[in-house]
C-alpha cells in the first residue's frame, strides 16, 4: 500500500485541525495602537488606514472601553499635538496631548488592560525626527536621551503601565529606567522597541500623526539587511533593563522575531505596522483578498515566528472574531 504515510489525516476536518494546531492567537496577546488629536472636535478618519481614526479625547475613552470589553491585552497611545517645536516640548508637558490622554484613559479603564505610551519625539518636533538636532542638522543622540527620561516620567505619572521608547537612540532604555527609578516609579515597565527597522511600511502612520519629517530615519533605525544587529540591540536593551523587547515591522521581519525569541529571556512583542494594515485593507477593499482570513493568517504567522504579544490596528476586531470562535 502506498503512500504509507498520510499527513492529511490530521487535516480532514475542523475538529482534528483544531486539536493539533500548534499556534493560537488570543485576544489577551493583542495590543491596540490608538491616536489622539489635540483640539479635535470629531474623530478624524485616516485616509490610508480605513477604519482607524485620530480620536478626540472623548472618542478615545470610548474606544478604550470597547477594546477592554473585547478583551485586548493592551493599548498603545500616540499623540497628535497642535503645536510642535524643535525640542518636542509637548511630549514632556503634563498638559501635552499624549499625557492628558493617558490620564483620561487610565481614569476610564484603570488596570483592566495594560496602558502603554509611545516615548518618542517625532510626533512633537517640528522637523519630525525622533530626537533633537545638533547644529549641523544631525540627530543628537545624547541630547535626546535626557528628554526621553523626562518624557517617560511624565507618561508614567500620567498613568502609563509600560513606556515604549521607539526612537532607536543608543542608551534610551537605560536612561529611561534610571529616570523612572529616580522618580520612584519602580513599577512602571519598559516595552523597548529594540529592533526597529527603517521601513517603507511606516507611510500611513506618518499620515496618522501628521508627521513633519523630510528625509528618512536611516541614521537611527536599522537597516533591513541585518539580523545580527537586531540581536545586539536586544542584548543591550536587556542589559539596560527592558521588560519586553519588540521587533518592528512584523511581516517582513518574521526571521528577526524568530531569532530574537530564541535569545530573549523577556517576552517578545512584534508591531504589525500601518503599512501592513493598509496593504490588506486596500487589497480587501478591491475584492482581491479575503480580509478576515488574511488578517488572522498574518497574526498567526507573527505568533508562530515567536512573538508573545502583537501590536495591531486590528486588535479589537480580531479579538471579537476570536471570541466568536
Ligand atoms: C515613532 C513611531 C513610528 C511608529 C511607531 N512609533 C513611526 C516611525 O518610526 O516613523 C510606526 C507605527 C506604524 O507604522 O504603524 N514614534
Amino acid at each position: 500500500m502506498f503512500p504509507t504515510h498520510r499527513p492529511r489525516r490530521l487535516r480532514r476536518n475542523p475538529a482534528i485541525r483544531r486539536l493539533v494546531a500548534e499556534t493560537s492567537v488570543e485576544p489577551r496577546q493583542l495590543v491596540l495602537p490608538m491616536f489622539v488629536k489635540e483640539g479635535a472636535r470629531e474623530p478624524v478618519a485616516i485616509r490610508s488606514m480605513p477604519g482607524v481614526f485620530q480620536h478626540t479625547r472623548d472618542s478615545l475613552r470610548k474606544a478604550a472601553v470597547e477594546a477592554v470589553e473585547a478583551g485586548v491585552g493592551g493599548l498603545m497611545l500616540f499623540g497628535v499635538p497642535q503645536k510642535r517645536d524643535a525640542t518636542g516640548s509637548g511630549g514632556i508637558d503634563p498638559d501635552g496631548i499624549l499625557n492628558v490622554a493617558l490620564r483620561d484613559v487610565r481614569a476610564e479603564v484603570g488596570d483592566a488592560t495594560v496602558l502603554m505610551s509611545d516615548c518618542c519625539l517625532d510626533e512633537f518636533t517640528d522637523h519630525g525626527h525622533c530626537g533633537v538636532l545638533a547644529p549641523d542638522g544631525s540627530v543628537d543622540n545624547d541630547a535626546t536621551l535626557s528628554i526621553y527620561g523626562e518624557m517617560a516620567v511624565a507618561q508614567a505619572e500620567a498613568g502609563a503601565h509600560l513606556i515604549g521608547p521607539s526612537g532607536m537612540m543608543d542608551g534610551q532604555v537605560g536612561i529611561i529606567r534610571e529616570a523612572l527609578d529616580r522618580a520612584g516609579l519602580l513599577d512602571t515597565g519598559i516595552l523597548a522597541y529594540s529592533a526597529k527597522y527603517s521601513s517603507a511600511f511606516y507611510g500611513p502612520f506618518r499620515e496618522a500623526v501628521e508627521s513633519q519629517l523630510k528625509g528618512d530615519r536611516k541614521t537611527y533605525q536599522q537597516d533591513g539587511a541585518n539580523v545580527r544587529e537586531a540581536l545586539r540591540e536586544v542584548q543591550l536593551d536587556l542589559a539596560e533593563g527592558a521588560d519586553l523587547v519588540m521587533v518592528k515591522p512584523a511581516l517582513a521581519y518574521l526571521d528577526v522575531i524568530r531569532a530574537i525569541s530564541e535569545i530573549s529571556d523577556v517576552p517578545v512583542a512584534a508591531y504589525q505596522i500601518s503599512g501592513e494594515y493598509a496593504m490588506i485593507e486596500a487589497a480587501a477593499a478591491n475584492g482581491w483578498i479575503d480580509r478576515r482570513p488574511a488578517v488572522l493568517e498574518t497574526l498567526t504567522s507573527i505568533r508562530r515566528a515567536g512573538a508573545d504579544v502583537i501590536l495591531t490596528y486590528w486588535a479589537v476586531e480580531a479579538a471579537q472574531w476570536l471570541n466568536q470562535g
